[in-house]
């Protein structure tokens, strides 16, 4: 049972936002979603996170327990709140890690699980990076860890050292307890620094032992915009990898935008400036993009989405979508379907072999299977109060710039005129045609 306590109460001042700086999201969660996943995964069972108010009125969606600092008076002081809420369990380790830091992979944390089993009392994730840094610096003496010293309270002689303290830890619970009572706030912040508990370890005679992480991106902690930025285009470097790695072919990771949690099939080919997201899942073989945004939908298999928005909608296989097309709230696409250029699809299901596939608006209606929808084809539906159904039958043809004014339904194999206006249902075979449109003699 290995516990953790995560800090995210910091005020976030560089962020300059009015929102808590561990809700900010890069590829599409908040900070903090990553920091609690790779805890899990690394195998911590119990979490707490140390919020502010702010943060807590949010926290519910993490599933996480808390606990508030009202006053952000140092990583050492939030450690203390969440010990006084969590009650002892000792003999036991605890880990500590910061919510602003969601680039760490699962296996560092397993490794900090794991890393007090030698006997020693403190374990700290250290880490080599390039010069300047505002990273707390690792003060060696005689090649062990003495201390760690705050870039505000460092001599130039400390600055010049480039070991950083990650702020990642394991402690031996009991040890932590005591230390944590210790702490002063005598520094340049006048802040209850948690990195204190390094020098009072040492100076206790307990075993300090770092962890050298190999990549310094792993640790970077996000402090203002830039740093977020940097840091969503690391994800989304590793996000577009794994996929790859999985089968799909993406043609320039660097404009391709994803997210966590989505299923992309093999063989599948991802074009420039193309956004998948919201858990949408993508059959084998298809071909999104150029251009395109894909949203909790998904897509069957050798679907081809170029230039288009496929938002909240469910696309079966072989279809073809765009270029310029807008599905959204809920398009059902049956197999073998086209959409075309300047077609927007809204709440509509479009069964097997529907065309429509220049300039139209379907929306809130039914169209049956084999049915050909002519361009400047509009569903009428909002009347002006409320939204109506169009329902059209299989096989019909439907000539260009008709308006189907709802509600209205059309049967099978029927056929509407160019610039017909239907504002009455058409029964099944019949042909019309005209403003409003009427039934055209029998052939
Ligand atoms: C801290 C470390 C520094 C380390 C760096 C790594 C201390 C004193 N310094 O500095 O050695 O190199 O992390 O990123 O620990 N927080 C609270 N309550 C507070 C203050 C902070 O919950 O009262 C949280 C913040 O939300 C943040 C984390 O603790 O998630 C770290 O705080 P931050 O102010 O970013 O510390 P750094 O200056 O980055
Ligand atoms: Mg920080």
């Amino acid at each position: 049972m290995t516990r953790a306590i995560v800090l995210a109460a910091g005020k976030g001042t560089r962020m300059k936002s009015a929102r808590s700086k561990v809700l900010h999201e890069i590829c599409g969660r908040p900070m903090l979603w990553y920091v609690l996943r790779a805890l899990r995964a690394g195998g911590v069972d119990e979490i707490i996170a140390v919020v502010n108010d702010e943060l807590q009125a949010q926290i519910d969606a993490f599933g996480v327990a808390s606990v508030v600092q009202s006053e952000q008076l140092g990583t050492g002081h939030a450690v203390k709140v969440a010990l006084d809420q969590l009650g002892a369990r000792v003999p036991g380790q605890i880990i500590v890690a910061c919510g602003d830091m969601p680039l760490v992979p699962p296996e560092l944390f397993a490794g900090m699980v794991g890393s007090l089993a030698g006997g020693a009392d403190m374990a700290l994730v250290t880490v080599r990076m390039p010069l300047p840094s505002n990273f707390g610096r690792v003060v060696r003496r005689d090649g062990t860890i003495d201390r760690i010293v705050e870039v505000r309270d460092a001599t130039p002689a400390e600055l010049a050292i480039d070991e950083m303290n990650a702020g990642i830890y394991a402690f031996d619970e009991a040890a932590l307890r005591e230390a944590v009572g210790r702490l002063r706030d005598d520094n340049a912040q006048r802040e209850y620094y948690l990195t204190d508990t390094v020098a009072d370890f040492v100076n206790a005679g307990k075993t300090v032992k770092p962890v050298l992480a190999p990549d310094y991106l792993n640790v970077l902690g996000i402090n203002d915009r830039v740093e977020l930025a940097r840091a969503r285009r690391e994800m989304n470097a590793r996000l577009c990898a794994q996929h790859m790695r999985d089968g799909v072919t993406i043609i320039d990771p660097d404009a391709t935008y994803l997210e966590p949690e989505l299923r992309i099939g093999c063989d599948t080919v991802i074009y420039p400036n193309t956004t998948i997201s919201r858990l949408s899942e993508i059959g084998e073989e298809c071909v999104l993009g150029p251009n395109s945004r894909i949203s909790n939908t998904r897509v069957g298999t050798r679907v081809t989405v170029r230039e288009s928005v496929v938002v909240d909608s469910t696309i079966g296989s072989d279809v073809s979508i765009g270029p310029y097309a807008h599905l959204r709230g809920q398009a059902v696409l049956g197999d073998e379907t086209h959409i075309g250029n300047f077609v927007e699809v809204k709440k509509s299901i479009l069964e097997k072999r529907v065309k429509a596939s220049h300039l139209a608006y379907l929306g809130d209606a039914t169209i049956g299977e084999g049915t050909n929808v002519g361009a400047g084809t509009i569903t009428c539906n909002f009347d002006g109060e409320q939204k109506n159904a169009t329902i059209v039958g299989r096989d019909v043809s439907i000539g260009s710039n008709t308006s189907l004014v709802a509600p209205v339904t059309i049967g099978d194999g029927a056929l509407t005129g160019a610039g017909s206006v239907v504002t009455k249902d058409v029964p099944a075979g019949e042909r019309v045609a005209g403003n409003p449109a009427r039934p055209l003699p029998k052939k």
